[in-house]
């Protein structure tokens, strides 16, 4: 084995570049103020003869002004007084008379005598109040801190700024639910999406169907990981009684945060069938879903009693929510049943809708459905929002849409005059996995979004002009909660990729640089420690950046850190310790190795990072693919087929590429011509997930690139019903061939098979790591 080492000076350790030396630096935190201007003066000293002070009758500064008289309780110990009488000494005074068309907007001055916070609403003064919070909680240390003369002012980028968090898969206390709006206050999130209602629980009281929580809101057991068909035996459940939703609207309100109730209809909905059979096309034998995925079973259209159901509790609902936006859902609703039932096609003729070339009529029905409860919900004064997929068959008149499978949802959405709020999956999905090691991380739905990818993340597609970019109000991050299932690790899920994202959707984007992110959020971690929320740390551990240099036919591997400590690792296989090499300069991979690093210091020995690498004929050899993988699962192209590192079944941290609706074909170039043997390659099928292996494997060897001959060609079964995640390797074993050029072709299965719940739609076709001997 051979491992050369070059030498880069320090050029990966990020975070570092930016000198902490100017005095306003304080008032960096996160999000990142808009705009800071130096002052002349001396600093403010914080000291236990400072008083707060709200305008006389303002109920609303007064209780912020509480709650900063609560925070500074907490960061410096001291108890001041709120008071309303007019300023007299020292003091930190609450307005909201500031001149702005940004009813959020506040101004921050600061000067020897006086804080003066003074928001365009009063919701612009809680959020200075935020900003006073953060920066004394960052800087608690300090016995008498000192607040340079300053003058802040900030405002946020986007009206809708959201958090969602589903409490119908795993359900979450009121009290959790406070902590969580107290976490959406710390970021400048204003709105929270609350997930009420889905197939394995119902989670709010309706008086009218008193079923749908003594039933619904409990399953009798769960299914234990993915797929595997065991399940635990342990009941699960709970719902909020309306009193306690009421009391859970109001704590959010103090904070200014706009809770959104979602009602996912009309798919979605088995813990409510389960409740009232009559209201599924089927009529019976339904219970509280107990495994995750898409049921096929959900409201049936055709008959009138359904609508009944959704126009009462929809009337229960209004009194306790004062959001002007209601969440209808309208994802992932398999057409099935409405196919089958008489009532459904009978509602079919009578409403006149007929297949074209781009909806079924079933299409058509959930739009019906959609637009119906969108009519009772505007005849109340409200605006519906609804997942993307009620653009298919026609979207409602008066929807805001909130895009989720990608961002051309949100485009659509915008050319057709509609508002939308950006949740891509491909950003902003809390509930997948925030580290590519995903094999040391709890078990997670999937997919893979780290802090810098949220951080990425740019709310308006490109192409819009400037009336559609009006359009999109806001973005939010969501969280599924099926393998999440306590608040620790709830928390862990959200932090710290929300304060990633509160920057995203609160400063604007010529602001925001992520070396300069990450070095206040190490300081911003402390408030996470002082407020006990649980949050993921890998900023602080090692992280990899992998380079393959077909030039030079080797691998290349940086290992970076946010951390101030510094990083050991060694090749061995040995755990590394302060005796270990410590890393200077990249790792130079030319022979199959395990490389394993870690952060040391004193008082924070982090994860061990450790990685595989295999090396053979093909690893770091220039390859060229026929087709481009899909943007989402483009990472490395197809270099990411001879990087050494075989992917895992966490199919989205950059292991695997992934075509769609394109044939796979790759040409491999050795540099010399060589005897050839074998040809291996993997591909990851999940039906769940659209992915479904190629049709075919072929191989061919050339010594000139030019004349292939055909040395293997099989044909493969498309997965079946069932099927959970898997890997699997394909393999060509033949008599050895002179080659310098081996090509590779596997078709892609055009079409979803029949019995699944996307049938016809187009599949996913991924594949991984080629071997070559
Ligand atoms: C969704 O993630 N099903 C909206
Ligand atoms: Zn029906």
């Amino acid at each position: 084995m051979k491992i050369y080492i070059i030498y880069i000076v320090c050029l990966f350790k990020i975070g570092l570049a930016v000198a902490q030396t100017d005095k306003y630096n304080l008032y960096k935190t996160i999000p990142l103020v808009q705009d800071i201007k130096e002052k002349q003066g001396q600093s403010f000293v914080l000291s236990s003869d400072v008083k707060i002070y709200y305008p006389k009758n303002d109920e609303n500064l007064k209780q912020t002004a509480v709650f900063l008289s609560e925070y500074i309780k907490l960061s410096n110990g001291l108890q001041l007084i709120v008071s309303v009488s007019a300023p007299k000494g020292k003091g930190i005074v609450l307005q909201n008379s500031y001149k702005n068309e940004n009813k959020e907007a506040y101004n921050f001055s600061v000067t020897e005598n006086q804080i003066l916070i003074n928001g365009a609403s009063s919701a612009g003064t809680f959020y200075g109040v935020q900003l006073l919070r953060k920066v004394l909680l960052e800087n608690e240390t300090k016995s008498q801190i000192k607040l340079p003369a300053v003058e802040i002012t900030d405002y946020p980028r986007f009206a809708y700024r959201g958090m969602h968090l589903d409490v119908a898969r795993h359900f979450a206390s009121v009290e959790f639910v406070k902590k969580y709006i107290d976490l959406l206050a710390l970021h400048n999130i204003n709105t929270f999406h609350w997930h009420l209602t889905d197939d394995q629980g119902w989670r709010v009281e309706i008086k009218k169907y008193p079923k749908l929580t003594q039933i619904g809101a409990f399953r009798n057991e769960t299914q234990v990981g993915k797929q595997t068909g065991v399940y635990d035996g342990k009941p699960h459940g709970g719902f909020y009684t309306q009193e306690q939703i009421k009391e859970v609207v109001a704590y959010a309100q103090n904070r200014f945060i706009t809770i959104i109730p979602e009602i996912d209809l009309p798919g979605h909905m088995v813990a409510a069938l389960a409740s009232y059979p009559e209201l599924g096309c089927v009529g019976k034998g339904y219970e509280v879903y107990k495994k995750w995925g898409v049921s096929d079973d959900v409201l049936c259209i055709g008959n009138e009693q359904t609508f009944t159901f959704l126009e009462r509790v929809f009337s229960e609902l209004i009194p306790l929510f004062p959001s002007k936006y209601f969440h209808i859902g309208g994802d992932e609703c398999p057409k099935k049943r409405w196919e089958k039932c008489p009532k459904c096609q009978a509602k079919i003729i009578e409403l006149g809708l007929k297949k074209d070339s781009h909806h079924s009529a079933e299409e058509k029905l959930q739009s019906y459905c959609m637009s119906r409860i969108e009519k009772f919900l505007n005849a109340k004064g409200k605006q519906v929002i609804g997942w993307d997929e009620i653009l298919e068959g026609g979207i409602a008149p008066n929807a805001t849409i909130m895009s989720w499978r990608s961002a051309q949802a949100g485009v659509d959405a915008v050319k057709q005059g509609h508002k939308a709020i950006m949740t891509p999956s491909s950003h902003v999905y809390f509930d997948y996995y925030q580290s590519t090691d995903a094999a040391s991380e709890p078990l997670a739905i999937g997919g893979f979004t780290n802090i810098e990818r949220v951080y990425s993340f740019e709310p308006i597609p490109n192409g819009l002009t400037e009336n559609e970019k009006k359009l999109i109000i806001g973005a939010q991050a969501n969280i599924w909660r099926e393998y999440i299932n306590t608040e620790a690790q709830t928390e862990y899920m959200v932090l710290p990729r929300l304060a990633a994202l509160s920057e995203v959707v609160w400063t604007n984007a010529d602001k925001k640089n992520y070396g300069d992110f990450l070095n206040r959020l190490s300081d911003f971690l402390k408030i996470y420690d002082k407020l006990n929320y649980n949050y993921a740390k890998h900023i602080l551990e090692v992280s990899p950046e992998y380079i393959v240099d077909t030039e030079n036919g080797q691998l290349i591997l940086n290992l970076k850190t946010s951390s101030k400590s510094p990083i050991y690792y060694t090749l061995d296989g040995a755990e590394p310790t302060i005796k270990s090499k410590k890393y200077t300069e990249s790792i130079i991979i030319n022979a199959a190795v395990t490389v394993k690093a870690a952060v040391i210091s004193q008082n924070y020995p982090s994860k061990v990072f450790t990685k595989k690498f295999e090396f053979n004929k093909a690893t770091a050899k220039p390859i060229v693919l026929k087709n481009e993988p899909v943007e989402r699962y483009r990472f490395n192209g197809g270099k990411t087929l001879v990087d050494g590192r075989t992917g895992t079944t966490a199919f989205s941290t950059g292991d695997w590429i992934a075509l769609y609706k394109d044939d796979f074909e790759a040409t491999i170039d050795l540099k010399s011509v060589q005897q050839v043997t074998e040809v291996s390659m993997n591909t990851f099928t999940s039906p769940n997930d659209w992915i479904f292996g190629p049709k075919q494997f072929h191989v061919f060897v050339s010594t000139d690139g030019i004349n292939f001959t055909q040395v293997h060609s099989e044909d493969l079964k498309i997965a079946e019903k069932g099927d959970g995640p898997k890997i699997t390797n394909l393999k060509a074993i033949f008599a050895s061939q002179e080659g310098r050029y081996v090509k590779i072709k596997a078709p892609i299965f055009e079409k979803i098979p029949e019995w699944h719940y996307s049938a016809g739609q187009p599949t996913f076709l991924f594949v991984d790591e080629i071997t070559i001997k």
